[in-house]
C-alpha cells in the first residue's frame, strides 16, 4: 500500500474507487474498503480530520487519532494507497461552503448547526483532488450518504450496509466508547421491531416503546422517514426507512435500518 501526504504523491492512476475517512478505522471501514474493491483494484482510503464539520472545537480536538492501527487495517482490508493530507492542501485560500440545503437541517442537522455543510464541502474537495470514479459511504450514516448522492459530481455514490457486532450494535467509532452496552442495544432492538412491523403507525408506536422501555436511554428522535426525502413515510412509499438517534450515558448514538416489513 502507498502511503501518501499529497495528492500529486497519492498518484493512483486509472478508475479508482475512493473511502474518504476520519481515521479511528473500525471493521466497518474495511468493510467499505473490501466493497470499494469489488468496483477497482486500486482503492484510495484518505484520512483527514475535517475541521468545517466540527462545530464544537472540543469535539475536533477529542476526535480518535489512531494511525498505526489505520495505516494497519487499510491494508489488510485492501486499500493500495493511503491518503493523509494537510488541512492546506484540502483548503489552501478562503473555503467555498457548500450548502447542504434544507435536509442538512433537520435531524442531525438540528444540533450540528453547519455540519452537513462542512461535511459536503470536504467531500467535494477530496473528490477534486483523488478524482475517483467511485466513492463508497456507509448507510449507518444515511443522511450523510443521502445528501452526498444528492451533490452535484460526476463521481458515483455507493452506499455500503451498516456492519454490526454479532448482538446487533453497529460499528462506529462512538459505539466503540459505549460501556453500557445493553442499554445502547434498546436502538437495534427497536429498529428490528419496526422492520418487521407492516403497518406504519404500528411501527412507530412499537419503536416508541420498545425505546421506552430503556431508562439510560434518551431520545434524540426516532422516525420513519421516506428514504427519497427524508420526509416522514406514508404507508405505500417504496422504500422506507427507520432512523432513531439518542443518547446513553453521555454517549450520542444514532442508527437506522430500511422497514422490509420482515425480519432482518
Ligand atoms: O463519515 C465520515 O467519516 C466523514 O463525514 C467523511 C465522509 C469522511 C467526511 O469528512
Amino acid at each position: 500500500m502507498k502511503i501518501a501526504v499529497t495528492a500529486k504523491e497519492l498518484a493512483a492512476d486509472g478508475a479508482c474507487a475512493f473511502v474518504p475517512t476520519m481515521g479511528a478505522l473500525h471493521a466497518g471501514h474495511a468493510s467499505l474498503i473490501k466493497k470499494a474493491r469489488e468496483y477497482s483494484g486500486t482503492v484510495v482510503v484518505s484520512i483527514f480530520i475535517n475541521p468545517l464539520q466540527f462545530e464544537n472545537k472540543d469535539d475536533l480536538a477529542k476526535y480518535p487519532r489512531t494511525p498505526e492501527f489505520d495505516i494497519e487495517l487499510a491494508a489488510q482490508a485492501g486499500a493500495t494507497h493511503l491518503w493523509l493530507p494537510h488541512v492546506d492542501e484540502i483548503y489552501p485560500g478562503e473555503v467555498q461552503k457548500i450548502s447542504a440545503g434544507p435536509l442538512g437541517d433537520i435531524y442531525e442537522g438540528v444540533k450540528r448547526p453547519g455540519h452537513f455543510d462542512g461535511v459536503l464541502t470536504v467531500v467535494n474537495r477530496l473528490f477534486e483532488l483523488v478524482k475517483p470514479t467511485w466513492a463508497i459511504f456507509g448507510e449507518k450514516d444515511f443522511q450523510q450518504l443521502t445528501l452526498i448522492k444528492s451533490m452535484k459530481s460526476n463521481v458515483q455514490i455507493i452506499g455500503a450496509p451498516t456492519v454490526r457486532d454479532s448482538d446487533g450494535l453497529a460499528l462506529s467509532s462512538r459505539n466503540i466508547r459505549v460501556s453500557d452496552r445493553d442499554a445502547a442495544l434498546v436502538i437495534y432492538r427497536a429498529l428490528i421491531a419496526a422492520a418487521q412491523e407492516k403497518n406504519i403507525d404500528l411501527a412507530r408506536t412499537v419503536v416508541m416503546e420498545v425505546l421506552r422501555s430503556e431508562e439510560a436511554f434518551t431520545l434524540d428522535y426516532a422516525e420513519i422517514i421516506n428514504e427519497s426525502n427524508f420526509g416522514k413515510a406514508s404507508q405505500n412509499d417504496e422504500s422506507k426507512r427507520a432512523i432513531i438517534a439518542g443518547w446513553v450515558n453521555g454517549i450520542r448514538l444514532i442508527d437506522n435500518m430500511p422497514m422490509n416489513g420482515g425480519a432482518q
